[in-house]
């Protein structure tokens, strides 16, 4: 039967990208994906702003914007999945194409600019709440005159349906989106967001997603409004504008947000440098060019509680799930633990100076 799914995904890298993402979500839809056998090793379970994960892997928000197939991708493994970015109202997105793949750099570049169904459709899809861990990753309409309503209105809508939320201001496809990362707005942002909170029937977690392409000089400040204004975690980081050492040129010209394996190490230099300023004290979501047992514990060491990963799944399958959850056991067994805990944050300090990331 794997040998079926491997031949479904060699299918799948051979189709143009945005119609294999389509034929994948489909396939999901009608059932033709692999179970995970469950329960999952105990020693991986954590408990992080007060959910009780079964393994810290998720599906990242951007394969399953509009909330199809959440029941499914828990199934096939993942500890957790983010729908979305989700925005007040359905929008088509970029024109196409706007989606592209390079094999020779295990990489992605998109500009879709939030293609989603609306909040609407989503929110019934997932009224029949799964078993499982569902995060909200709520979004700014392309048009809209009040940016920061939009996140206060997406959160109210969503809240009988998310397990957390994760602020998208980052999105290099949504234009002057990330300008909501400077402090002074940021801060408007979340203050705004508390508020209407704290009038909601039940308080969910609220996360931040910010841009790898953020100065050095810039994320103390930043990282400072978000720990003051009281949201519980960061989430590091979304897709990068920057394009060095890409293999191939085309590929490269392509505008819009990279990700893969070309994002592993400046989004994990970014991670441990936001743990190092939170103190190990904030939950963290490493996400950005996990394809293997050994970036998963990278990602891991620098900071992260909790990892994410849409890229390498395109070129690896569905198998390299399984294979991180294994990796990640054995490396709970050579540390003589009985959960990730004592991994966490453990090099953190050698990931925020690393020479290799000062060239980027
Ligand atoms: C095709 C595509 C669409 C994406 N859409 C979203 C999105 O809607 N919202 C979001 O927060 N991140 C989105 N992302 C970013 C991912 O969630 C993730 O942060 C990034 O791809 C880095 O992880 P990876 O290298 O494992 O793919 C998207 C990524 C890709 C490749």
């Amino acid at each position: 039967m794997n040998g079926l799914y491997g031949l479904g995904q060699a299918l799948l890298l051979a189709i143009p990208p945005e119609q294999a993402h389509d034929l994948a979500v489909k396939g999901l839809e009608l059932g033709f994906y692999p179970r995970a056998p469950r329960p999952d090793d105990k020693r991986l379970a954590q408990t992080v702003f007060s959910l009780d994960f079964p393994n810290p892997l998720g599906m990242a928000p951007g394969f399953d914007k509009s909330a199809r197939v959440p029941r499914e991708l828990l199934a096939i493994g993942f500890g957790f999945v983010e729908v979305g970015t989700l925005t007040p109202r359905p929008q088509s997105g970029n024109p196409a194409p706007r989606l592209f793949r390079s094999t020779s750099d295990r990489a992605i570049i998109n500009r879709l600019g939030f293609n989603n169904e609306g909040q609407e459709i989503a929110l019934s899809r997932l009224m029949d709440r799964p078993q499982g861990i569902v995060g909200v990753n709520i979004g700014a309409g392309r048009d809209s005159k009040d940016r920061i309503a939009d996140y206060v209105s997406g959160m109210e809508r969503m809240v009988p349906v998310a397990n957390y939320f994760t602020f998208n201001i980052s999105s290099p496809n949504t234009p002057g989106l990330r300008d909501l990362q400077a402090p002074k707005t940021l801060d408007s942002l979340l203050k705004r967001v508390q508020a209407a909170r704290d009038s909601l029937p039940k308080r969910p977690p609220l996360l931040v997603k910010l841009a790898p392409d953020l100065a050095d000089e810039d994320l103390p400040e930043i990282v400072g409004v978000i720990v003051a204004n009281g949201a519980e975690g960061i989430v590091v980081s979304n897709t990068t504008l920057a394009r060095d050492g890409l293999k191939d040129a085309s590929f490269a010209r392509e505008s819009g947000g990279l990700s893969g394996r070309p994002l592993f190490v400046r989004s994990t230099r970014m991670l441990a440098r936001v743990y190092q300023l939170t103190e190990g004290k904030l939950p963290l979501i490493g996400v950005g060019g996990i394809d293997s047992g050994e970036t998963a514990l990278a990602k891991i060491a620098a900071g992260a509680s909790l990892i994410q990963l849409y890229t390498a799944l395109v070129f690896e399958g569905l198998g390299l799930i399984a294979r991180i959850k294994r990796a990640l056991v054995e490396a709970i067994e050579q540390a003589k633990a009985d959960s990730l805990a004592p991994l966490i944050g453990k090099r953190a300090e050698e990931w925020a100076s690393r020479e290799v990331a000062a060239r980027l």
